[in-house]
């Protein structure tokens, strides 16, 4: 049967653990609104990420720190609301899990009850004990690791990991450890960031968990991109990611025309106006 809009399923996480067996590639996407929430979701996406991308992307802040606990589950909230068919990922954000792995549990748990249907949270080997804590209680977990934002300042800036070996913090050798740690911890899908597509590649093949890669190439079991990259609405263009369309240049070209209708006083016109 072909796969329309009103005869998908509900995506789940075993479906999305399913997808490393079938090969069929899985698409994630963020949103923060249920606008946004809506449409993503009538477009077919498998998971709607609700991520601390919302700090730069909608905060106006320079990178995912200042965003906190309570912002994130009011985006999870605004998301869970419009009862998607993808699967509802709601993003930890900094300083909500990285104390204790009581604090992860703790901070899962306001998430979940806000309507994610799984958490993310960024981090390797160190973050293993906190990713098992949180799976043992049935909270189903997705790693990340690679460039992980909210270590922007170890790394110096959101730079590509994992270009030398090594087993230090962003090293080669560190990453594929990182990776096969956050699976045997318990998670059920690990984003990769900002790494070379051989690096993706291998940890890949290694790992049985799907891994969903954003500036880490093709051959990742899935894609993530932030939706203000995809619709062109960032004034900044990355390598690593695709505008499908400008809809930044069609808003400016919009509402420009709605001000200049205005100023003329062509809008509202007699149609538009009630008698
Ligand atoms: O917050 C986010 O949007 C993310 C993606 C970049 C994976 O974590």
């Amino acid at each position: 049967m072909s796969s329309t809009p009103e005869n998908r399923q509900k995506v789940t996480v075993p479906a999305i653990v399913r997808r490393k067996a079938t090969g069929e590639r899985i698409s994630m996407i963020t949103a923060y609104d249920a606008t946004f929430a809506r449409l993503v979701d009538e477009a077919g996406v498998d998971m709607i990420l609700v991520g601390d991308s919302v700090g730069m992307v909608v905060q106006g802040v320079d990178n995912t720190l200042p965003v906190g606990l309570e912002e994130m589950a009011y985006h999870v909230e605004l998301v869970a609301r419009t009862r998607p068919r993808a699967l509802v990922v709601g993003d930890l954000p900094f300083g909500s899990y990285q104390v204790s792995p009581q604090q992860a549990v703790e901070s899962s748990i306001v998430l979940m009850k806000r309507g994610a249907e799984c958490v993310k949270l960024e981090g390797g080997t160190h973050m293993a004990e906190t990713i098992d804590a949180i799976a043992r209680i049935d909270i189903p977990v997705m790693g990340h690791i690679g460039l992980t934002p909210q270590s922007v300042h170890r790394m110096g800036g959101h730079k590509v990991q994992g270009r030398q070996a090594g087993y230090e913090a962003g090293g080669r050798d560190r990453l594929l450890e990182d990776a096969v740690a956050v699976e045997r911890a318990g998670a059920f899908a690990l984003v990769i960031e900002g790494v070379p597509r051989d690096l993706a590649k291998e940890i890949t093949a290694k790992v049985s968990i799907p891994t969903i890669g954003i500036g880490a190439g093709p051959d990742c079991d899935g894609q993530v991109l932030v939706l203000h990259d995809v619709l062109g609405l960032s004034p900044t263009r990355y390598k690593f990611a695709k505008s499908f369309i400008d809809l930044r240049q069609q808003i400016i070209d919009a509402t420009a025309a709605y001000v200049t209708e205005v100023q003329s006083g062509a809008w509202p016109d007699d149609a538009h106006s009630f008698h």
